[in-house]
């Protein structure tokens, strides 16, 4: 059994592949520096290689990734070695077996392609070396519904559901965890989080590169499947959830999954999908793709909580800048006793680069009159994550934490809400570059937008954050304030 003891061995498929290379290594030299990684690592790859091969590699991703850190490396070299096979080939099991030794309860973390999974795992089970182990998976898990529960089935052939880690590394961010603790270690603002306070939510997902390189994976992603389906869902899980009902790990996946289920299955309506102009120039995809590089969504939330209360998240390649945020729009109050007060209310969560909590408010302008100026409050701000999420998920996985993987419920449901709209159900519209997507986009959103501005402030600047203009009314709104000028709707830098 398995049961809580940590793991005592890791193992990583694809040892080889860009996974390993761009964000394992970085986080197994910081494991180690820290203290936290003592076991023998074993890197399982079909290159032809050697283990000094892999150690030159490991070398190499560091020296682009953070940096070599000589004393940890030289241990890290030292604890690391290398099977090299055939997935297909029992005998790169045994030899892995053999590599084991007296480890007990190894962790076997897949960076290999969702279809090798299958092979992978009965050749695990049938040499042994799945006995009292955990494994972790990456995302994508799966492409759509139907082939994330084949995956679940096949990976439950050999590990039951509690050995299961599946990687959404927007889970390991310090700033995702930041909106659970936000939330429900204070008690003055949850009381403010319900369909009577909050008017709309607005969640943006801006990046200011391109697909980098991956055409060929972006191919068979596009945004919905890459970040929409995991971890801007995840996102939304976090932030709407009800307060876990009891302590321990399962906890907060119970309360992800029952807010998944509330979230209405997306129609072709509640969506739009843009194209970046020049991304048939990446290489790997083909010159008539309509796989989309943004999207624009709109959630329903059927609960009590937050029946009524859109929930609209956008997000983009070769957006204007890099920053993803979350804003929470507050009612305006009953009566707008001043005339044409500011509407600034609202709570402004960034989650990348850095974490920085806002409080939007109306303040009186200093002189003669009532007259409204927009303040902002900068609750925190934090331009350092304490751990790399890569190095904290590992960590847990070694350690048998699943809190901050994504369950099997909870991945087929997020299938669920998204499954309709994947693929061309909608056309794809073009945008230019640095520009905030197509403009259907603001056709979607509608009353309930525009679109807020989203700019990183990034922490120890001493800038504050560009003020969101206001947005327009909302339908139900008992006195709605003026419509905002569409010259005015969010659409910083473009
Ligand atoms: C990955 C996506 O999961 O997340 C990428 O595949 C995306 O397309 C990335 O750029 C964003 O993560 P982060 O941590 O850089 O915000």
């Amino acid at each position: 059994m398995t049961g809580t003891l940590p793991s005592d061995a890791l193992v990583f498929f694809g040892a080889t592949g860009d996974l390993a290379y761009k964000q394992i290594f970085p986080a197994l030299q910081a494991m180690v520096a820290r203290g936290t990684l003592t076991m023998p690592v074993i890197g399982v790859a079909k290159s032809g290689w050697t283990v000094d091969q892999l150690r030159a590699r490991a070398r190499a991703s560091l020296t682009g990734h953070g940096g070599v850190d000589e004393a940890a490396f030289a241990a890290l070299s030292a604890q690391l070695s290398y099977v090299d096979g055939d997935y297909n080939d029992p005998a790169t099991f045994t030899a892995l077996k053999a590599a084991l030794g007296t480890a007990q309860r190894p962790l076997h973390y897949l960076a290999i392609p969702p279809s090798l999974f299958g092979t992978v795992t009965q050749h695990l089970a049938q040499s042994g070396c799945a006995d009292g182990a955990r494994i972790v998976v990456e995302k994508p898990f799966g492409r759509d519904l139907a082939s994330a529960r084949a995956l679940n089935e096949t990976i439950h052939q050999v590990f039951a559901e509690d050995r299961v880690f599946r990687i959404d590394h927007y889970l390991g961010k310090e700033a995702v965890q930041n909106l659970l603790y936000l939330r429900f270690a204070n008690g003055v603002l949850e009381p403010l989080l319900n369909r009577d306070h909050v008017q709309s939510i607005q969640i943006t997902m801006a990046e200011s590169f391109g697909v980098a390189g991956r055409g060929t994976f972006y191919e068979e992603a596009g945004a919905i499947r890459d970040v929409v389906q995991n971890h801007m869902l995840q996102v939304v899980g976090l932030l709407l959830m009800e307060a876990p009902a009891q302590g321990g790990q399962e906890a907060i996946r119970d309360g992800v999954a029952r807010l998944f289920k509330s979230i209405r299955t997306l129609a072709p309506a509640d969506v739009v999908r843009g194209q970046m102009s020049d991304y048939h120039q990446e290489r790997g995809v083909a010159p008539d793709s309509t796989v989309e590089t943004f999207a624009a969504l709109r959630f329903h939330v059927d609960s009590w909580r937050w029946a009524d209360v859109p929930v609209n998240v956008r997000v983009g390649k070769e957006l204007p800048v890099t920053c993803t945020a979350v804003t929470i729009q507050f009612r305006g109050p009953p009566q707008d006793v001043f005339g044409a007060a500011p509407a600034l209310n609202l709570l402004r969560l960034q989650l990348t680069p850095g974490v920085q909590v806002t409080l939007g408010l109306n303040t009186k302008k200093p002189g003669a009159g009532m007259t409204g100026e927009a303040a902002q409050l900068v609750l925190h701000r934090q331009d350092w994550d304490g751990l790399a999420p890569y190095e904290r998920l590992l960590g847990d996985a070694l350690a048998g934490d699943a809190t901050l993987f994504a369950r099997e419920d909870e991945v087929e449901e997020a299938w669920r809400i998204v499954d309709p709209i994947l693929g061309p159900v909608v056309p794809v519209s073009p945008y230019p570059p640095g520009t905030w997507g197509p403009p259907e986009s603001d056709t979607l959103i509608g009353p309930d937008g525009p679109w807020l501005a989203v700019q990183p402030d990034l922490g120890g600047t001493g800038a504050t954050p560009p003020i969101p203009p206001r947005p327009a009314p909302h339908g139900s709104d008992a006195n709605p304030l003026p419509a905002v000028p569409a010259t005015l709707a969010g659409r910083v830098g473009e």
